[in-house]
């Protein structure tokens, strides 16, 4: 059991804006997502409860959807833009400086927990490429091998000050019903 009670309640009355359970599976997932910073298998089985999908449903639509993730990541998400506009401008080198800083490969967590960098599709900041999105909601732009390193002490040596809990939560906000306080 990953949810607690309350959480299962504030999910069914979630999803009991929607025609159809299912409709809610997203949102669902993102709550799992804001509260351990990934999706955990046994809280699949609870959001498959929840909407009445499959675990290979959930599973499908948790690799569609980029930001949500199966695995655990460090304090600082950090999502370097692979695609064709960052690419032509540079995002390889910047992508490399990245994961170089990290000190681990892509994916994986830094040894002091602080960073997880992994290569992303096209975020939509064409016209600021090379592009990244750190912790799922703030932007950095015209990147280069030596800013990304500079943006990304930042971000560990914040982490390294904080006692906050990471990458995580904050998209949430933005899903919630217009007719719902957010929790
Ligand atoms: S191609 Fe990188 S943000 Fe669009």
């Amino acid at each position: 059991m990953t949810l607690n009670e309350q959480e299962i309640e504030h999910l069914k009355e979630h999803i009991g804006h929607y025609p159809e359970p299912r409709a809610g599976a997203i949102y669902c997932l993102y709550f799992v997502q804001d509260k351990y910073g990934y999706i955990p298998r046994e809280s699949m089985d609870e959001v498959g409860e929840l909407t009445g999908l499959s675990p290979v449903q959930l599973d499908e639509i948790i690799t569609f959807y980029t930001l949500l993730r199966r695995r655990p990541v460090g304090r600082n998400l950090i999502r370097v833009c692979t695609n064709i506009s960052c690419h032509t401008r540079g995002a390889k080198e910047v992508l490399a400086a990245a994961q170089e800083q990290s000190g681990v490969p892509l994916g994986e967590i830094s040894e002091d927990g602080s960073v997880t960098v992994l290569p992303s599709i096209c975020l939509g900041l064409c016209d600021r490429a090379p592009a990244a999105l750190v912790n799922d909601d703030e932007v950095l732009g015209e990147l280069t091998p030596d800013k990304i390193r500079d943006e990304m002490a930042r971000y560990v040596s914040q982490a390294m000050n904080s006692t906050e809990a990471s990458a995580n939560g904050r998209l949430i906000a933005t899903l919630k019903p217009q007719s719902q306080e957010p929790k």
